[in-house]
């Protein structure tokens, strides 16, 4: 047997959502060096420029697409948009994603409704409508952005945490619909790494440290952390792997 290309995405075509992000971004950098047609799809516009600039100064083709997640006709225009120009999707990467911390006491209903929207029902909506491409094609990868929140109840993160888990049981469900189809369907679950998303709260006093002092490897996560995680569950190499959660934590949900 020769092993050597089972990572290789030559020809495979991936969309990436909140692709314009810390994580979406590396993600999708890792998937289009080793050869996948890549479409980042965000909802912020600046963001869509600077990641196109990226890819022109990395020699990295891209298509860039502005969506909502939370929009079905908005995210019903990608997948239209991606089949045809390429005829078919292979890979999506659900990686837009939003928190709101704060005690349960404090959070509005408002704030807790944005968050499962964005997380929760966006990880729904993209993956029923761009998946059924896959169904159809019979074969396909589906990577959902959970978290160690996913496992974990830390304090001020119940819209995030309640998403999140949701995220879990969602990809375990969606693994047995789609199984016979060929469609592989897991999850990746990072600690802390630096983004827009977490940089607020790591500025904070004392959070940083406390941080790194939950992980056993005593460091945060890069996003770089991620894309080995991405690149083995969007290739071949997870052939045989679905419904699961690949945990990139340093260790931190091992005890
Ligand atoms: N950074 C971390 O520490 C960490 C840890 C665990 C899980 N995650 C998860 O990974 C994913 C990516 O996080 P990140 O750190 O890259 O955050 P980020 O803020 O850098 O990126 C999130 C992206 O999602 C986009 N987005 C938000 N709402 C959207 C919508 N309605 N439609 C389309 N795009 C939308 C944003 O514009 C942004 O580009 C999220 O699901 C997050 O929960 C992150």
């Amino acid at each position: 047997m020769v092993y050597t290309d089972i990572f290789k995405l030559e020809q495979k075509v991936a969309i990436i959502s909140g692709g314009a992000g810390g994580l979406g971004r590396e993600a999708a950098c890792g998937l289009a060096e080793f050869g996948a047609k890549v479409i980042v799809a965000d909802q912020d516009h600046d963001s869509l420029k600077a990641v196109e600039k990226q890819f022109l100064e990395s020699g990295l083709e891209v298509l860039t697409m502005e969506v909502d997640v939370t929009d079905c006709r908005s995210v019903e225009n990608v997948a239209q948009k991606t089949l045809e120009r390429f005829g078919r999707i292979d890979i999506l990467i659900n990686a837009a994603g939003i928190n709101m911390r704060k005690p349960v006491l404090e959070l509005e209903e408002s704030e807790w409704d944005q968050t499962l929207d964005i997380n929760l029902k966006g990880t729904f909506i993209c993956s029923k409508i761009i998946g059924s491409a896959m169904v159809k094609q019979k074969q396909g990868k589906i990577v959902n952005m959970g978290s160690v929140s996913s496992l974990l109840g830390h304090p001020e993160h119940s819209a995030y945490a309640a998403s999140k888990g949701g995220v879990l049981l969602f990809t375990r469900v969606l693994a047995m619909e789609w199984a016979p189809y060929n469609v592989n369907v897991n999850a990746i679950g990072p600690a802390y790494i630096k983004t827009a998303l977490t940089e607020d709260y790591l500025s904070g006093e004392g959070h940083y440290d406390k941080i790194v002092q939950s992980i056993p490897m005593r460091r945060l996560g890069t996003p770089g952390d991620v894309v080995g995680a991405v690149l083995y569950l969007s290739s071949k190499a997870s052939d045989f792997v679905t419904g699961t959660i690949l945990m990139v934590d340093g260790g931190r949900t091992a005890d």
